[in-house]
C-alpha cells in the first residue's frame, strides 16, 4: 500500500502544480514549457479548461482508474478468479484507484460542477468518502474473534516478561486494573454488550486517535515498554469484542455504498456519450 500512496502523493502533487500553472502562472507550465521546446505541437490549445486536451486526458484516466477498481470485486466473486493474487493486494489497488480517480476528474472538471453529470460528481464524492471509513470497518474485520482474543492473550504474556527482566513484583490486582484502564484508553466502552454499533465505532475511533499521539497510563515504577505492550494489547481485545458490532455496520455501509457506486457510473457514462456525441 506504501508504494500505491507513493504514487498518489507525487500524481496529486504534479496534476495540482500543473493546474495552479495553467489557471494562474502560464509561465510556470510544465506543459506549455515542453510544446514551446516542440514535443508537444503546436496546434494544441493547452488550457485547464473542462473538455479541453487536457482535461479530456484527466478524465479518461480517472474514468479508466475507477473501472479497473471493480477487478476486487470480480475477483472476489468469480471463481476462475481465484488464482489471480491475493484479494488483500486487489483491495489495496481498489483503494489507490479510488483515490487516484476522484483526484484526476477534480481537475478535469477544474473545480467546476454543473448540469447532469453533478450528479456523477457528488456520487463520487460519497463513494470516495464512504470508502474511507468503509476501509477503516474492514481494518476491524481483518481476523476472526478467536484469533484477535490469542493475540490479545500473547501480546499481554509480554508484560509478564518485562516485568521479569526489569526485577518487578506487580500484584494481579494492579495488573489487572491498568489492563483495565488500558481497554477504556484504547476505545472499549464500559458496557460493550448490545451496544449500538455507532457508539462502538465512534469509541474506537477516539481510541485509535489517542493511540496515535499518546500510550495509556502506568506507574512510573513500570518499564516503559509496558505502555506499549498494554496499547497493543487493548486494541486487538477492543477489536475482539465490538467484532460484531463491526460486522453490522459493514453490512450496513456495504448498503450505503454501493448505490452511490452505479450512479456515478450511470451518469458518467450517459456525459461521456453526450460528449462523445457532440463530437467533444
Ligand atoms: C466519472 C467520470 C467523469 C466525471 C464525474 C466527469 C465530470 C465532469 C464535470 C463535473 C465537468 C464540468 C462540467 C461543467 O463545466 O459544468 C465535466 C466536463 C467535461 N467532461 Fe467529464 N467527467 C467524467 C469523465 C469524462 C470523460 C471520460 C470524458 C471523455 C469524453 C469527459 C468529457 C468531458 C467534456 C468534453 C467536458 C466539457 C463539456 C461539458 O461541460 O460537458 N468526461 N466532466
Ligand atoms: C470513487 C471511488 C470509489 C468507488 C466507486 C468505490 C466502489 C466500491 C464498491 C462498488 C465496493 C463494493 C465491492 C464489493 O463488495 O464487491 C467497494 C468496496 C470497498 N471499497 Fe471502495 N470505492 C471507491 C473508493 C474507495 C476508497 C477511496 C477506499 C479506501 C480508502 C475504498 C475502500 C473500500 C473498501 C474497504 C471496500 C469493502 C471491501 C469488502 O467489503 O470486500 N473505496 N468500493
Amino acid at each position: 500500500m506504501k508504494k500505491y500512496l507513493n504514487v498518489f502523493i507525487v500524481a496529486s502533487i504534479l496534476v495540482s502544480f500543473e493546474y495552479y500553472c495553467l489557471n494562474f502562472k502560464p509561465s510556470l507550465s510544465i506543459l506549455l514549457f515542453l510544446q514551446a521546446k516542440g514535443y508537444i505541437q503546436q496546434t494544441v490549445k493547452i488550457s485547464a479548461d473542462p473538455g479541453r486536451v487536457v482535461s479530456l486526458w484527466l478524465g479518461w484516466i480517472g474514468l479508466g482508474a475507477m473501472i479497473i477498481m471493480n477487478v476486487y470485486s470480480m475477483r472476489k466473486r468469480f471463481a476462475f478468479m481465484h488464482g489471480w493474487g491475493k484479494l488483500s493486494n486487489w483491495l489495496n489497488f481498489h483503494v489507490f484507484c479510488g483515490l487516484l480517480g476522484p483526484m484526476f476528474i477534480l481537475f478535469h472538471c477544474n473545480f467546476k460542477v454543473h448540469g447532469l453529470v453533478a450528479i456523477s460528481f457528488w456520487s463520487m464524492v460519497v463513494s470516495f468518502s464512504s470508502g474511507i471509513i468503509g476501509r477503516y470497518f474492514y481494518v476491524q474485520l481483518l481476523k476472526a474473534r478467536v484469533d484477535l482474543e490469542n493475540e490479545a492473550t500473547q501480546k499481554l504474556s509480554r508484560l509478564d516478561i518485562a516485568f521479569q527482566k526489569n526485577n518487578i513484583i506487580v500484584t494481579d490486582d494492579e495488573k489487572r486494573t491498568y489492563t483495565n484502564k488500558a481497554l477504556v484508553f484504547a476505545g472499549l466502552p464500559s458496557e460493550f454488550e448490545n451496544i449500538n454499533p455507532l457508539t462502538a465505532l465512534a469509541s474506537s475511533m477516539a481510541g485509535d486517535f489517542r493511540r496515535a499521539f499518546s500510550q495509556p497510563d502506568v506507574p512510573s515504577a513500570w518499564p516503559d515498554i509496558s505502555k506499549y505492550i498494554l496499547s497493543d494489547y487493548a486494541v486487538s481485545q477492543r477489536r475482539a469484542l465490538l467484532l460484531e458490532s463491526f460486522q453490522r455496520l459493514m453490512g450496513h455501509w456495504h448498503t450505503f455504498h454501493f448505490p452511490f457506486a452505479v450512479f456515478m457510473y450511470l451518469v458518467a457514462i450517459i456525459h461521456v456519450a453526450t460528449a462523445l456525441i457532440l463530437g467533444i
